[in-house]
């Protein structure tokens, strides 16, 4: 069995006699010495064969991704490269054995020259010998080895729930398997185990986590897959302080384990209404300023046509002040930014400009007066400043300056990429109405406690006892606390207008178990995806999975999803249309 790795060895070692194994990174032909780059899984390690050495010829047929067994003395090199952790040594061939060879790669492994992701994604397999993507997946490991250790000190029992199952209620589309045995039936693939870890609740488990798969069939971004996996807990006897101080505990743990960082808790909190009129999102990025601004109070009494049709429909005036930068924006620019923000549904982007002390800008020729002066006390608006305006309705003035915001952050370089910025968004709305079904459905699930039961008849006021966990502008997580109520949840399926049978047939089942003493329980489920992507800087969710989808939920290595045999359809009873 190999037992030693590359990394392990430094000019304290000299003098070591020891057998590596790995594969060929770089070979080095100087016309006398041949420099052997070996890789493993820890790093590169120099290997040095001289034209006296036995096995020099036998190195000479070497070639990159060679698989090898060396064994030789630990060396101090000549000309020393300080920027591994190697760099100070070598290995002195005293025997060499070829294991396996390799065809030249299809794919480049050179970080400054990478092959398009396609092409990576289809040799994913030989992608990760890369030890920056592979460095990743040890962050991965590190992450799950701290969440282990820190559950189980803290008394949660690790099970597992079943992957062939029955609809849940998270509200992405299912993924589902046909049944053989019993034609016409369905299994879905979770798309969390929120159903079951109430039922453990109910069990008397009282302390539960699973690092769960989940399946859901979703249009995908750049932080979405449809497998992808949760750190998932629930408690019985507990409220959002104690999850909160259990969870805040165990970020402590994994950012002391994986990054060697103190953070701070208890975390910072906002509610949602707070984080939605700041930030415009319900995920926002703390790590910079820039806030949006109310400023529909200004315009109340207002000539100018299109702020006072939004008003008048109830809409809101909304604006972001771009400190000291109106000069990096021209006419050009900022068109660019109106086209950014028209992708989030708002019809346009006002703006005004002070340099040299003048006002200028789209909207400054409709404007009194007395709204430029409230308009400038308000912003504190001072030279070269920028200030971008949406008037619309609530909902797009938010999200189009939500990440208008985002962008001009990254665009300005206003983040501090070694921040941290951990968060809990509190007090959700129980509901939001869905324009496509024409209802209210479950912001985050009907099984979600509501703050005030009495206000599940006007759903528009209605809040939930849920909560978010928010890194870097990233959801990490989402939990609530469970209704154990057979009443309150009767209510809820019928704010929701699910009937009693529909209900039945969903989740007849957890609602029948809900009659034998279901303790009061609350939950929470992390992404460990997106936790391991901003842990390991990456903004692709792909890099932190061994054998990712792609956005079209396809695998370019196994060629899944595909055609099956007519055979394979008959046995299910399946017909294609
Ligand atoms: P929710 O649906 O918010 O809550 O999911 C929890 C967290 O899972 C991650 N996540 C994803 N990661 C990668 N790809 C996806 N397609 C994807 N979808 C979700 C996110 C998200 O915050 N059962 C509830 C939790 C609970 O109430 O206990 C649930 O699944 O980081």
């Amino acid at each position: 069995m190999k037992t030693l790795f590359n990394n392990d060895f430094n000019i304290k070692n000299v003098g070591e006699v020891v057998t590596l194994y790995g594969w060929v990174a770089k070979k080095r032909d100087l016309g006398g010495l041949i420099f052997i780059d070996l890789r493993d899984r820890s790093g590169i390690i120099q290997i040095v064969i001289s034209p006296e050495n036995k096995f020099y010829n036998k190195a000479l047929e070497i070639k990159n991704e060679y698989v090898l067994k060396v064994s030789g003395t630990i060396i101090e090199r000549q000309s020393k490269n300080m920027d591994i952790p190697t760099g100070e040594v070598e290995l002195s061939v005293s025997d060499l054995e070829i294991l396996n060879t390799s065809l030249v790669l299809p794919i480049e492994l050179n970080e400054e020259n990478l092959s398009l992701e396609d092409t990576r994604l289809k040799y994913r397999y030989l992608d990760l010998r890369r030890p920056k993507l592979k460095e990743k997946f040890f962050i991965r490991h590190n992450i799950l080895k701290a969440v282990r250790n820190y559950l189980d000190e803290n008394k949660f029992i690790e099970l597992e729930t079943p992957i062939l199952t029955k609809s849940t209620p998270e509200g992405a589309r299912d993924y589902l398997v046909p049944s053989r045995v019993n034609k016409g039936s369905f299994y879905a693939l979770p798309q969390s185990p929120q159903i079951f870890k109430q039922l453990l609740m109910v069990a008397g488990f009282e302390r539960y986590y699973q690092i769960a798969k989940c399946f859901r069939d979703e249009d995908l971004r750049s932080d979405r897959q449809p497998e992808f996996t949760q750190i998932d807990m629930e408690m019985s006897f507990a409220d959002e302080e104690d999850i909160f101080r259990i969870c805040e505990g165990m970020f402590k743990k994994i950012m002391k384990d994986v990054k060697g960082i103190d953070i701070k808790v208890p975390f910072d909190r906002l509610t949602y209404d707070e984080a939605m009129s700041k930030y415009g999102s319900d995920k926002p990025d703390t790590r910079f300023d820039m806030l949006l601004n109310d400023i529909t109070d200004i315009f109340n009494n207002t000539s100018f046509e299109l702020f006072k049709n939004v008003i008048n429909d109830g809409g809101i005036i909304n604006a972001l002040v771009v400190r000291d930068n109106a000069s990096n924006y021209s006419r050009k620019k900022i068109d660019e930014l109106t086209d950014f923000v028209k992708k989030y549904g708002a019809k346009g982007l006002a703006w005004v400009k002070v340099q040299d002390n003048e006002l200028s800008g789209s909207i400054v020729k409709n404007l009194s007066d007395e709204e430029i002066n409230n308009l400038k006390d308000k912003l504190n608006i001072q030279n070269n400043d920028l200030v971008l305006i949406v008037a619309d309705k609530k909902k797009t003035v938010y999200s189009s300056l939500g990440a208008l915001r985002n962008k001009l952050g990254k665009e300005l370089n206003l983040i501090d990429n070694d921040k941290y910025n951990f968060l809990w968004i509190t007090d959700f709305p129980m509901f939001e109405y869905s324009e496509l079904e024409g209802r209210y459905l479950a912001q985050h699930h009907p099984f979600t406690m509501p703050k005030d039961v009495d206000t599940l008849t006007t759903p528009e006021k209605c809040y939930a006892r849920a909560y978010d966990s928010v890194l870097n502008g990233y959801e990490l997580a989402s939990g609530s606390v469970r209704i154990h109520d057979k009443n309150i949840q009767s209510k809820v399926f019928e704010a929701l207008n699910i009937s009693e049978e529909e209900a039945k047939a969903k989740f007849g089942f957890l609602l029948e178990a809900f009659k034998y003493g279901a303790p009061p329980h609350i939950g929470i489920g992390f992404g460990l995806d997106r936790l391991t992507m901003i842990l390991s800087d990456t903004d692709n969710i792909r890099d932190v999975v061994t054998f990712p989808k792609t956005a079209q939920a396809t695998c370019l290595m196994t060629e899944a999803p595909s055609v099956v045999d007519t055979k394979q359809l008959d046995e299910l009873g399946i017909k294609l249309k």
